[in-house]
C-alpha cells in the first residue's frame, strides 16, 4: 500500500475511534504499549535510593508539587517555559528545596530506550513516587496511568496553589479543597512529613513565634536554633530531618510527634490546633494501618488532579523541555491507534512497513 493508501487507512481508523471516555486513568495503562515501563522506573528509583535515600522523600514531594500546579502534567519538571517567564521550578516553594529531577531523567532515558515516545513524564513521576513509598513504607499501591504532559510552567502558579510552611489550618484546607482533596485527606497526606528534610528558612522564623506561644518544645527549638544561622533572612543550605526519631521510615510517627510539640513547621503544628483536624491526627497516631490505607488512597486521588489524557498535551521526549514541534506520528495518528498496533516501538518507519 502506498502513502495515499496509508493516509486513507489512517483517516478511516480515525473516524472509527471512540472520542469520548478518554478521561479516565487506568492501572496497567502501558501493559501493551510498554510492558516494562513500571519496572524500568522502579529500577531507576531503587538505584538512586541505594546511593541517596533522600531521593524517596524528594520524589514524593515532586509528585505533590506537580499535581497541585496545573494538574499532574510534569509542568514542575520544565526548565524552560515556552511562553516565556519564570518556571515553577524557580518559585520559592520549589527552589532550591525540590530534589530528584535527575532520577526522573534517568528513568525517562531507560523508558525511551525501551519504548520511544510512549510513556509520559507525568506518569513516570507518579510511578516514582509510588516506588518511593514502597522503599520507605514497605507497601505498594497500583498507580492508574495515562497522563499526558503539559507545555506551560509558570512560577506564579506554584506560588498561588501550593500551601507553605506558614499556612494556617484554614488556608491548608482551602488549598487542598481547591484540588478536590478533603480536610481529612490534607491531614493524611501531610503524614509524608514522616520522611525527608527541611531547610532553615522553611521553619526558623515562625518557630520563634511558636516558642513564645508555647506550641513548640523549647528543647526542640533550642536544637534548631543551634543548627541554623541566627539571621532568618540569610539563606543557608542547612537542613534538618522532619521526623526527629524515625526520619527514613514512612510510618505514623509524624502524628505522634505533633501532640508532643515536636512538629517542625508551623503548618504541621496547625493540624493539632484546629478542632476539626485534631481528631484525625489522634486516629492516625493510634492506628498506623488506618493511616497507610488512607495514604495510598489519597496519593491515588492526588495523582488524578486535573490530568490531561488521550490526545491532550503530549508525551514529552525530554522531561525538562517541551517537544520541539509536534512529531509526524503525533499529528496523524491518535494515541489509541498507536497502542493497538505498536507493541514495542512505533515510528513512522514501522507503520509504513506494516502497511
Ligand atoms: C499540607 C501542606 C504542606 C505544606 C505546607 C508542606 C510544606 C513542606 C515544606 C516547607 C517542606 C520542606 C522543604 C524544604 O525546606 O526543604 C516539605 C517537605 C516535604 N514535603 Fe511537604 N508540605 C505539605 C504537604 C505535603 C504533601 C501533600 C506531601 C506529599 C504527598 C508532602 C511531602 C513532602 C516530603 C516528602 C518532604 C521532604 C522533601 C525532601 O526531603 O526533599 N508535603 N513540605
Ligand atoms: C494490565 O494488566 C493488569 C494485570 O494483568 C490488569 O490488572 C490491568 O487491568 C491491565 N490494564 C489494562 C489497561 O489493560
Ligand atoms: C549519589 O548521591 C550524591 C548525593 O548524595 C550525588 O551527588 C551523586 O551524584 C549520586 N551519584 C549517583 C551515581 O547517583
Ligand atoms: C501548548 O499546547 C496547546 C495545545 O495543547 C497549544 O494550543 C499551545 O499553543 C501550546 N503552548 C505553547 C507555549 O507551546
Ligand atoms: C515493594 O515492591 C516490590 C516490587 O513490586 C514488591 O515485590 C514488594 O512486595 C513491595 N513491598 C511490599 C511490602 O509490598
Ligand atoms: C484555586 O485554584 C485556582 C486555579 O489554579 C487558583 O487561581 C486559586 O488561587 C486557588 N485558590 C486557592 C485558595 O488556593
Ligand atoms: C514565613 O513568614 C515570615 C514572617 O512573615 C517570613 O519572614 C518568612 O519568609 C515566611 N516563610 C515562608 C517560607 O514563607
Ligand atoms: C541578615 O541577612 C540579610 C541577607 O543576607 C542581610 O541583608 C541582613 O543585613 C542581615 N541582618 C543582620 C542583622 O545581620
Ligand atoms: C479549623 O479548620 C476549619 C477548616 O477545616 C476552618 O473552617 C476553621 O475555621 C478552623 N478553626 C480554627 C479555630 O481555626
Ligand atoms: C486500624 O485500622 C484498620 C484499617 O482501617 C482496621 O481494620 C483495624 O480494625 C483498626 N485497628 C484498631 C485497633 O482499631
Ligand atoms: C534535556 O534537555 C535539557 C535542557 O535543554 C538538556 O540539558 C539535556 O541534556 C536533555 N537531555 C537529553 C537526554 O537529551
Amino acid at each position: 500500500m502506498g502513502t495515499m493508501g496509508l493516509l486513507a487507512l489512517v483517516a478511516t481508523v480515525c473516524l472509527l475511534l471512540p472520542t469520548q471516555n478518554r478521561a479516565q486513568l487506568q492501572v496497567g495503562f502501558y501493559n501493551r504499549s510498554c510492558p516494562n515501563a513500571e519496572a524500568l522506573v522502579r529500577q531507576a528509583v531503587t538505584a538512586a535510593f541505594a546511593n541517596n535515600s533522600g531521593i524517596a522523600p524528594g520524589l514524593i514531594r515532586l509528585h505533590f508539587h506537580d499535581c497541585f500546579v496545573r494538574g499532574c502534567d510534569a509542568s514542575v519538571l520544565l526548565s524552560v517555559n515556552p511562553g516565556g517567564g519564570d518556571t515553577e521550578r524557580v518559585a520559592e516553594p520549589n527552589n532550591p528545596s525540590l530534589r530528584g529531577f535527575e532520577v526522573i531523567d534517568a528513568a525517562k532515558a531507560a523508558v525511551e530506550a525501551a519504548c520511544p515516545r510512549t510513556v509520559s513524564c507525568a506518569d513516570i513521576l507518579a510511578f516514582a513516587a509510588r516506588d518511593s513509598v514502597n522503599l520507605t513504607g514497605n507497601y505498594l499501591y497500583a498507580v492508574p496511568a495515562g497522563r499526558r504532559d503539559g507545555n506551560v510552567s509558570r512560577a506564579d502558579d506554584a506560588r498561588e496553589n501550593l500551601p507553605g510552611p506558614n499556612s494556617t489550618a484554614t488556608l491548608l484546607v482551602e488549598r487542598f479543597k481547591n484540588k478536590t482533596l478533603t480536610a481529612e485527606e490534607m491531614v493524611v497526606l501531610s503524614g509524608s512529613h514522616t520522611i525527608g528534610r527541611s531547610h532553615c528558612d522553611s521553619f526558623l522564623f515562625r518557630n520563634r513565634e511558636r516558642l513564645a506561644s508555647g506550641t513548640i518544645s523549647p528543647a526542640y527549638q533550642a536544637l534548631l536554633e543551634a543548627l541554623c544561622p541566627a539571621n532568618t533572612s540569610q539563606f543557608t543550605p542547612v537542613t534538618t530531618d522532619m521526623d526527629l526519631s524515625t526520619p527514613a521510615v514512612l510510618d505514623n510517627n509524624y502524628y505522634k510527634l505533633l501532640p508532643l510539640n515536636l512538629g517542625l513547621h508551623f503548618s504541621d503544628d496547625q493540624l493539632i490546633r484546629n478542632a476539626t483536624l485534631a481528631p484525625s491526627v489522634s486516629a492516625f497516631a493510634a492506628n498506623e494501618t488506618l493511616w497507610k490505607d488512607k495514604f495510598a488512597a489519597a496519593m491515588i486521588k492526588m495523582g488524578n488532579i486535573e490530568v490531561m489524557t488521550g490526545n491532550q498535551g503530549e508525551v514529552r521526549l525530554n522531561c525538562s523541555v517541551v517537544n520541539p514541534s509536534s512529531s509526524m506520528i503525533e499529528m496523524i495518528l491518535p494515541a489509541g491507534f498507536r497502542r493497538w498496533h505498536c507493541s514495542r516501538r512505533c515510528g513512522l518507519h514501522e507503520l509504513i512497513i506494516m502497511s
